[in-house]
């Protein structure tokens, strides 16, 4: 238990995959939703997205649809961004969706929309905000060049700011139900806003008191605080442990194309192999992924994420089972090359992922007579075992190295589930 209290994170690690969702009025100009600070656009230059803000395509159905047949099992959504436009009816500003043409509480539809589907519910809350008239000027301010620093703070309260979230915040997990993840984002004390301007303490305890079981992120400056790290835009080469060398839980957030955001013009979006890969390096390195989304501004998800969570989708439709419970593999188990290992402690059974298809042989070290039975997780069917070291000058197969076993592989795979292909090891 955390100086902070901690949340329940038994599910958390269980699930290992989620939707992140980016959505806010930066999907109109579809530029990165940092684009309010990259092109300095003022309060007033920006209210035109705010006054034309009408997602007329918006079916949360189908976003929690595709998040559920992707294998997603929780999401997290950003009810206010940087920007500090508020996807839900907020009694504190009237800088939310309610008063944008669409005019309803689209929070609250996405909510019902993922709990029918059977998710789990997150919500992202940004401590920037750059709309806000207590928000101080800052080197990431959009106005940082813009205005005289001294003249812009006048009259500004970071005090009163940090009310301001604690009563959002309070709204956010009181008002719809169950909230499983609290994603707050982010913290730059060395830039000048950190856990005394975000009265972090008092924030983090009211997260508790009002929703006890809730997983709360790190990024509070506040250490003790979070109940996971979040390593973003890339993928830690081992599992992330604490100063005394413990195992943490951790959740690497990733996104398909480089923005969070919708981005129209971005042409580095991964492939669908890749994504399928970055799932298992995570679970293997004991993380979770948030894999993100960002909707078009007229409310749906572009045929290019579409697509992406597609992939995921068929390749979990076959190989769950080496993803849900699954984490690293016991020390003593290490995997061939281009192989990653996930493991499942209750069923004990270990999975193989194959990132290039061996031909017709794989030797696992160490596995020698530590193995039941083995298959191709795909389609059910047995993957032959040889156990034996075969004498020296032998050239009819491959040799198993002492202390290993081996694999006897299909040279072609079938076609469904094979993406990456899986192979159960039944441990004895
Ligand atoms: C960064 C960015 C932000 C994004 C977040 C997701 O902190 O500021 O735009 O929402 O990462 O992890």
């Amino acid at each position: 238990m955390g100086k902070y209290g901690s949340g329940d994170t038994k599910w958390f690690v269980h699930d290992r995959f989620g939707m992140f969702i980016h959505w806010g009025l930066y999907s109109m100009l579809a530029r990165h939703e940092w684009v309010r600070n990259t092109e300095q656009i003022s309060n007033e230059e920006y209210q035109v997205y705010f006054d034309l803000f009408n997602p007329d395509l918006f079916c949360p159905q189908e976003w929690a649809r595709a998040a559920r047949e992707a294998g997603m099992k929780y999401f997290v959504i950003t009810t206010k961004h940087h920007e500090g436009f508020c996807l839900w009816d907020t009694k504190y500003t009237d800088y939310k969706v309610t008063n944008t043409p669409i005019g309803r509480d689209l929070l609250r539809e996405v909510v019902d929309a993922f709990r029918a589907e059977g998710l789990r519910v997150g919500f992202y809350y940004s401590l920037l905000d750059w709309h806000h008239p207590d928000f101080t000027l800052d080197c990431l301010h959009p106005m940082r060049t813009r205005v005289k620093a001294e003249e812009f703070n006048r009259g500004r309260d970071m005090r009163r700011y940090a009310q301001y979230m604690r009563d959002q915040v309070t709204e956010l997990l009181t008002q719809y139900g169950k909230i499983d993840v609290m994603w707050f984002d982010f913290s730059y004390p060395e830039r000048g806003k950190g856990h005394e301007q975000w009265e972090s303490e008092e924030l983090i305890r009211l997260v508790r008191r009002l929703q006890p079981d809730i997983v709360v992120d790190n990024r509070l400056d506040l250490p003790g605080s979070g109940d996971i790290q979040t390593p973003e835009q890339f993928t830690p080469d081992a599992g992330l442990v604490d100063e005394e060398g413990k195992p943490v839980v951790w959740e690497g957030c990733q996104t398909f194309s480089g923005s969070w955001g919708y981005f129209r013009d971005e042409a580095s979006w991964k492939s669908v192999k890749m994504c399928i890969e970055m799932l298992i390096n995570h679970v293997s390195r004991g993380g979770n992924l948030l894999m993100n989304v960002g909707p078009t501004s007229r409310g749906y998800i572009d045929d290019r994420a579409m697509a992406r969570l597609a992939g995921f989708g068929a390749w979990m439709k076959y190989n769950s089972r080496s993803i849900y419970g699954c984490g690293p593999a016991p020390a003593d188990m290490v995997a061939p090359p281009d192989c990653r290992y996930t493991y499942n402690a209750e069923t004990k059974r270990l999975y193989l992922h194959c990132f290039a298809w061996p031909f017709r042989h794989v030797h696992l070290q160490g596995l020698c007579g530590r193995i039941r039975y083995a298959q191709l997780l795909a389609d059910g069917s047995e993957i032959k075992i040889r156990d034996e070291v075969l004498p020296e000058n032998s050239n009819l197969n491959s040799r198993t190295p002492g202390g290993a076993l081996t694999l006897e592989l299909p040279v072609v795979l079938p076609g469904q589930g094979t993406e990456v292909p899986v192979i159960e090891l039944f441990l004895k």
